[in-house]
């Protein structure tokens, strides 16, 4: 079948997706799959390119593949939209705003062109975590401490000083990567660290820094509608590291995975049922990874989700299932025929 892979676009991600992309394509099956790719600029401006076999491709070949405009190629939404009507599925390889938050999900759902991944409203909730975190806790389920800044706002008063304590994290609400984010460990490092949440979103979260184990569970949605969790995954930084920001998720090699975690099987067996939990109560479809906290007392905290997790090579989706049973392109194959189903 023909896939659209669409890679790229406006948010701060965009490398990230396109080293998401290139895994993708790396791994579609080639006995299976062509594969057109569609690159949206980091301006927003949609590039085609032409049908091509799955197989060996880097970020930069892929990009290659999709000349921006300006080039006398197809370029046109136009032309993406005709591509996308032409394939058999889409695959929005898109992390953080403009792709992953509901809105490409929109255009899909209005143009009923089938894709992978959650709808609009789970995209859209999830993509904020603000809102996701309002979401779970009115379900009961388990969160940070945490102050919202809308507009200009930037101050904490003392009251929330005191109950999120130190350090807090600054995270504006919708972005990934961990871009944007601070760890504040004095109070007058605060405004810095709104600052640079700011340049990616006026509304921010300042949180408290939660202690313990940082675990994440990737779930994935069958053709018969049945979502498994994968064995759950443990994140250790390296000791230069102070938390898993961008350059320990994508570029130190210091950082490790344990996958299965070393967990007692009850601590294991509640982290699924709670990451289960988290995709019905926001409605997922296809795929989520939830990023969970184990405090020390035993609670479980859910830190954040992401309803498209990083699928690069050194990413904890695709190697949570190479352990579970289900290795790139057998993953694939099953988002895949769960969009088609
Ligand atoms: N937002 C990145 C891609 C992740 O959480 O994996
Ligand atoms: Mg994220």
């Amino acid at each position: 079948s023909e896939v659209v892979v669409i890679f790229g676009g406006r948010s701060s991600e965009y490398d990230v997706s396109a080293a998401s992309a290139a895994s993708v394509v790396t791994h579609l099956d080639r006995a299976r799959y062509e594969v057109v790719p569609l690159r949206i600029t980091p301006e927003g401006e949609w590039a085609v390119g032409d049908r091509a076999p799955a197989g060996q491709y880097s970020a930069q070949d892929l990009i290659r593949l999709t000349p921006a405009p300006g080039a006398p190629v197809r370029h046109t939404v136009a032309d993406a939209l005709h591509a996308m009507a032409s394939a058999d599925v889409v695959l929005p390889v898109l992390h953080g705003p403009y792709g992953e938050d509901g809105l490409l999900q929109g255009f899909l759902e209005t143009t009923d062109i089938p894709y992978v991944g959650s709808r609009v409203l789970a995209c859209s909730t999830g993509m904020d975590k603000d809102v996701t975190k309002r979401l779970l806790a009115a379900a009961g389920l388990p969160v940070a401490a945490s102050v919202v800044l809308t507009g200009t706002e930037s101050s904490v008063s003392p009251q929330d000083r005191e109950r999120l304590g130190l350090p807090v994290f600054v995270k504006p609400a919708t972005a990934g990567s961990s871009m944007g984010v601070s760890k504040v460990v004095d109070w007058d490092e605060l405004p810095k660290a709104i600052a640079v949440a700011r340049e990616l979103d006026t509304k921010v979260l300042v949180e408290e820094a939660v202690v313990g184990r940082e675990i994440d569970v990737a779930l994935l949605e069958f053709p018969d509608g049945q979502v498994k969790a994968g064995p759950a995954l443990e994140i250790s930084v390296g000791a230069d590291r102070t938390f898993f920001d961008h350059t320990a998720k994508y570029a130190d090699h210091t950082t490790r995975f344990d996958i299965p975690a070393k967990l007692e099987e009850d601590d294991a067996e509640r982290l699924r049922a709670l990451a289960l939990n988290v995709f019905t109560t926001l409605d997922c479809r296809g795929l989520l990874r939830v990023d969970f906290f184990l405090r020390e007392s035993g609670e479980l905290v859910v830190n954040e989700i992401n309803t498209f997790p990083g699928m690069t090579a050194a990413s904890q989706f695709p190697q949570v299932w190479q352990v579970g049973g289900l290795d790139y392109s057998a993953l694939l194959d099953v988002l895949i025929e769960t969009a088609l189903a």
